[in-house]
């Protein structure tokens, strides 16, 4: 049935293995990150920097590359995908995550926000949605690029599925990162609850 489809478990299996590389992508800075920062300490027309000392080239590069080792591992696991696919499908949604945690850091700076300040919306959703376009504007809406098999159930997308997805993974990525800050705030590990 095609109506309901975006409600099958199977679709919503694939867009939570989809957006994996994007999470991996996301988080690893937090602790492989440092170093220099990628706006080399320059400031925008407004006095302020361009994107602070949170965006580092190796926050950048070691987040890249642990989003795509996922990807790598995620292929390895799930039969009749086309390898190179696979993997420029991870690096690419890996590398786009992070763009945008880049302009999210951007648009803060604008905002006058310091460096780990919350900015709602942005900071939870940026990197699944530049994520989800750096891989849309590579690949060709077509269903056979994105299409594999996942424990017997075949996963595949085409341009309106990905669009669905984004219906799904949005709010989970939201409710996600609500309730780890939640949590990371009641241990007194945040001074902010969001
Ligand atoms: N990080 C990094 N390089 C990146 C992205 C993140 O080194 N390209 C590290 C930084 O130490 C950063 C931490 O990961 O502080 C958390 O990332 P993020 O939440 O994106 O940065 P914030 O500290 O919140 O800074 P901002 O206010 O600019 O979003
Ligand atoms: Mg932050």
């Amino acid at each position: 049935m095609q109506d309901l489809f975006f409600l099958q478990s199977s679709f919503i299996i694939g867009a939570i293995w989809f957006v994996i590389p994007a999470y991996l992508a996301n988080s690893a800075p937090t602790v492989l990150g440092g170093g220099r920062p990628i706006d080399g300490r320059r400031m925008w027309r407004d006095g302020r920097r361009l994107l602070g000392d949170g965006k580092t080239w190796r926050g950048l590069i070691l987040g890249v590359l642990a989003g795509t080792l996922v990807g790598l591992l995620q292929y390895f696991i799930v039969e009749n995908e086309n390898s190179y696919e696979a993997i420029i499908r991870a690096f690419l949604i890996s590398f786009g995550a992070l763009l945008g945690v880049i302009i999210g850091s951007f648009f803060k700076r604008r905002k006058n926000l310091e460096r780990g300040e919350s900015f709602l919306f942005v900071d939870q959703l940026g990197f699944i949605i530049v994520g989800t376009l750096a891989v849309l504007i590579f690949f060709p809406f077509t269903i056979e690029n994105v299409s594999f098999m996942l424990y017997n159930e075949t996963i595949s997308f085409d341009f309106i599925q990905i669009l669905l997805y984004l219906v799904i993974i949005l709010p989970v990525t939201f409710a996600v990162h609500v309730i780890a800050n939640l949590f990371w705030y009641l241990l007194g590990k945040q001074d902010v609850p969001l």
